[in-house]
Formats: C-alpha cells, structure tokens, sequence
C-alpha cells in the first residue's frame, strides 16, 4: 500500500509513492516547459503544462512501482506557492499564471496600501502585501488584461489546480492559502475585511481546509488520465515550504530548516502565531492543525547557481560546480555574491533590487565567482536565520534541504557562516514527501503530523561549525549587509534602464 506525494514545483512536477513505514519507495519527475520571462522580473507558466507533468509523473511513478490505482490510498498536493490561477465559468485556464517570482505587481502593492492603509494590511492577514503574493497579481491582471478578468469565476494556487483536475473541487489549505495576501493567518480564514476593502467578489475564492483534511476524491476522468483509482481520496496538502517543513520534521519548535531550491527558505515552526512588525519573514498558517510558521526567502538560491550553470557553465552538473567551488579559499578573497536576481524579500523586500559580483580583482578565477556565489546565498539564508531569532525564535539546530542542502559542501559553509549545526536528513524529497505524509494522516494511518513525523523522520549526517571558517565568515557577513544599503540608491535607476 502506498500514499502519493505531487509537487507542482517550478521546474517540474515530482510523483513520490511512500510506504506504510513512511519510507519512499518511488519517485518520478515530469519537467515543465522553461517559465516564460518576457520581460525582467516576469515569470509566467501554463498551468495546462502543470497538469500535463502531473499526468506523465504519476503514470511515471506507478510504472517504476509496478503498481496500479489501487496500490494508492491516497494523495497529498504541494506546490510552488503564491501563483494565480485563473479559471473562467467553464473552469478553463484564462491566462498563463503569473507564478511566485514574478514581480511586476509594485503599482498593485502600492495601490493596496494606500486603500486598504499599510497597518490595516498588517492586523487583517499578519503580513504586508508583497509582489510576489497572489492577490497585487490579480489586481495587474485588473489594470492591464481587462478582458481576462473580466472572464474570472476562480482563483486557484498552482497545486490546487492541479486539485481541481483531479477530484472537480475548489479548494485550498491553510498553509498556501497564507501567501495569498487575503487570508487571515490568525484565525485561519479568509480575510473578509481585504475582500470587502477591495470589492472583490467572495465566490472567486475556494473552500479552504487544514492541510491533512481530505478535499474530495479522484474522478472517473481524472482516473483515465493518470492511473489513479476513481474515488481515492485528496487531502489539503500544503504550500510546498509547509509541505518540505513537514518532510524535514519542522513540526515541533528548536530545530529550523534551511531548504535551497529555486529559492532559499529558513522555516521555523510556532505555536503561537508571533509576526515581525516590518513584515521581513512571513508568518503564515503551518502544515499542522492549529499551528503557525515563520520562514525568510532568498529569492534566487539555487537560482542563482542555476543561473550560472546555464550562462557560463553549460552542461556542467551541480556536483562539478560546488566540487570547483571547493578550491577556492573561504572568503573566495574578497569577492561577493549577491543573490538579487528576481529581486529579494527577506530582509530587503525590494522588487527592484539587481545581484551581481562586487569585488573582482584579475587575480579571480572561476571557482571563486562560483565559491562567492554560494557563500552569498549562505548569507543571504542568514539574513533570514537573523530575523527569526530577533523575534525569539529558538534555533538549537538547522536541517538542510532541497537541491543545494544535499551537497555535503554547501551544508559544511551554511554551517560556518550560520554558526550552527546543519544536519542532513536519511529522506531528502522535502515537499512530496512532505504531501505523502499529510496523506497518511488525512487517510487515518497516522493520528496527527508530528506524531508521523516523530515515527518517520531520521537525521544521517550533521556538520559542526569550524571555528576558522566562522570567523572569516563572520567579517564576510558584515560586508555583505553593508552592500545592498550602498546599492540601493541605484537600483531604481538600474531598472529604468532594463
Ligand atoms: C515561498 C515561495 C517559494 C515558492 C517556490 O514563499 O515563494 O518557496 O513557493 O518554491
């Protein structure tokens, strides 16, 4: 017997099939087409493409499995957060989404400040209202895609499409519901107030459940198109950071984890929803029934190492990259990485900020650049760690994870520029491990998340601190902070020129 994990991700669409001892038996990716950047700092996708991969990866996992439907006791969703989904009368996609690097949306910010008023914002959902959220999306598909909005019955999230195509249902969960910019985090619903300042129309939103709460069932069509059992049962599932929190076991307080995708997120759990009053980490609805989570994002951490594969190292694998990386001295003398390429939120929450190299001298090679590069992420993950504890969140220990927490290199500098221990975990599938075992609690075959997570979760590997190192660190990291203040006059006048 199996319960599935699908992760709507960026990049691809991730099946997973878990076992009744939580272990991961099987996994299949199904890649998406490239997002579409007209422009910088625009990012679309088509949802149409996301369910095409959801179809291929599920196939893709049951075949591997040698299974059938009837293997899978149930499915739990996750995906990339914050997209808008559009969906006219006939629930068809209106438009490509704007998916959550996209950053278009400032004038739209601007625009809910001043008619909502900033504090406003900040008592109805917790948070500010930021570029990346869904809602400044749907109001610049208002201002300037009229015709499309004016065919919108539904706003969806990436994975709760992919929700809709399965089972026929609306709805989301607490979780991604959080980075919508219209839902109440603290008491868990959507924020009638935004709506109603706002006039939207209610009927647009769906039905919102805890994250381990079952939504509907597979339909007879959907069971045609992916080999699922009609009738098997599709619980909430989560954002993919509460879903990888949950796979990593941030469930409980102390132990924080730092997971490097596309983005970088440190995670921390709460059981008290506690907000930071400049709105730099957000504070969202967590993964487990009645409690909170606050994470910082680096917008482009792996992006930025993936950015530099496929600009200056084509065909490159990510091992020769930070094997490279690992020839140069800590410090990569004197050179800095700053990871601005889709703009940052977490600590500058600045859309039109611009990453590059400061300090190149002839004397550089590449694997400094590339070296910079990952320490700049590592700081940039610090920024965030920095706020997290300002607000007296306790971290005793991190846990690394995504693509860039699997490299034995990347964990041993995150844990001397952190200062911390940064364990690595036996199951590294974050997210759609994540959704498989909300599964196994929504189906019954776990009473709640951490008590699945206590049975299921183990860490192999851990890496101390080096004294050295977290000195050398240390003084890199007050560079890096003072580097962004000095740029920022610039910035605006940067972007009128892209
Ligand atoms: C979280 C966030 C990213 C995306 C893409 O706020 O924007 O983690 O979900 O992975």
């Amino acid at each position: 017997m199996y319960w599935l994990g699908l992760d709507t991700g960026t990049g691809g669409t991730r099946a997973l099939l878990v076992d009744e001892a939580g272990k991961v038996r099987f996994g299949f990716t199904a890649p998406h087409e490239e997002m579409k950047m007209e422009r910088p700092l625009w990012a679309e996708q088509r949802p149409q493409n996301w369910w095409e991969a959801a179809q291929a990866a599920i196939r893709g996992v049951l075949a591997e499995a040698g299974a059938t439907g009837k293997d899978v006791r149930g499915v739990g969703l996750t995906g990339q957060m914050h997209g808008l989904v559009m969906l006219d009368e006939a629930g068809e996609v209106i438009r490509p989404a704007l998916i959550w690097c996209d950053q278009r949306s400032q004038p739209q910010v601007d625009w809910i400040n001043r008619t909502v008023g900033k504090d406003n914002v900040m008592a109805y959902i917790a948070n500010p209202v930021l570029t990346g959220f869904t809602l400044p999306k749907l109001l610049w598909v208002r201002d300037n895609d009229p015709a499309s909005y004016a065919r919108l019955r539904k706003v969806l999230l990436p994975k709760d499409y992919i929700r809709y195509r399965l089972t026929g249902e609306f709805a989301s969960d607490v979780s991604d519901a959080s980075g919508t910019a219209l839902f109440d985090v603290i008491t868990r619903r959507w924020s009638h107030a935004m709506v109603s300042r706002l006039k939207l129309d209610p009927s647009i939103l769906p039905h919102v459940v805890e994250s381990s709460e079952v939504t509907g069932t597979v339909t007879e069509a959907a069971a045609e198109a992916t080999g699922l059992e009609p009738g098997t049962p599709v619980v909430g599932g989560a954002g993919d950071q509460a879903a990888s929190a949950v796979g990593n076991g941030i469930v409980e307080e102390g132990v924080v984890s730092c997971t490097l995708g596309t983005s970088g997120v440190v995670f921390a759990h709460l059981e008290r929803a506690t907000y930071d009053p400049q709105g730099r980490v957000h504070t969202f609805c967590h993964a487990v029934k009645g409690k909170w989570h606050v994470m910082g994002v680096t917008q482009g951490a792996g992006l930025s190492l993936q950015w530099f594969r496929n600009q200056l190292a084509p065909g490159a694998s990510y091992d020769a990259l930070t094997a490279e990386a690992a020839q140069a001295a800590p410090g990569a003398h004197g050179l800095f990485w700053l990871p601005y390429l889709m703009g940052e939120r977490t600590p500058h929450l600045d859309a039109s900020a611009r990453g590059g190299w400061i300090g190149i001298t002839a004397k550089h090679t590449r694997a400094d650049l590339i070296r910079a590069l990952i320490e700049g992420v590592s700081y940039s993950q610090k920024d965030c760690l920095e706020i997290l504890e300002g607000m007296g969140v306790p971290v005793e220990s991190v846990r690394a994870s995504g693509g860039g927490g699997q490299s034995p290199f990347w964990r041993q500098v995150l844990a001397d520029v952190f200062g911390k221990r940064v364990a690595a975990l036996e199951t590294q599938e974050g997210s759609a491990y994540g959704a498989a075992l909300l599964a196994m609690v929504g189906t019954g075959a776990y009473s709640s998340v951490p008590e699945v997570c206590r049975a299921v979760i183990r860490e192999v590997e851990a890496v101390a601190p080096r004294s050295h190192e977290m000195q050398i660190y240390a003084r890199g990291y007050e560079v890096y902070k003072a580097l962004y203040p000095s740029l920022r006059p610039l910035y605006g006048l940067i972007a009128s020129l892209s």
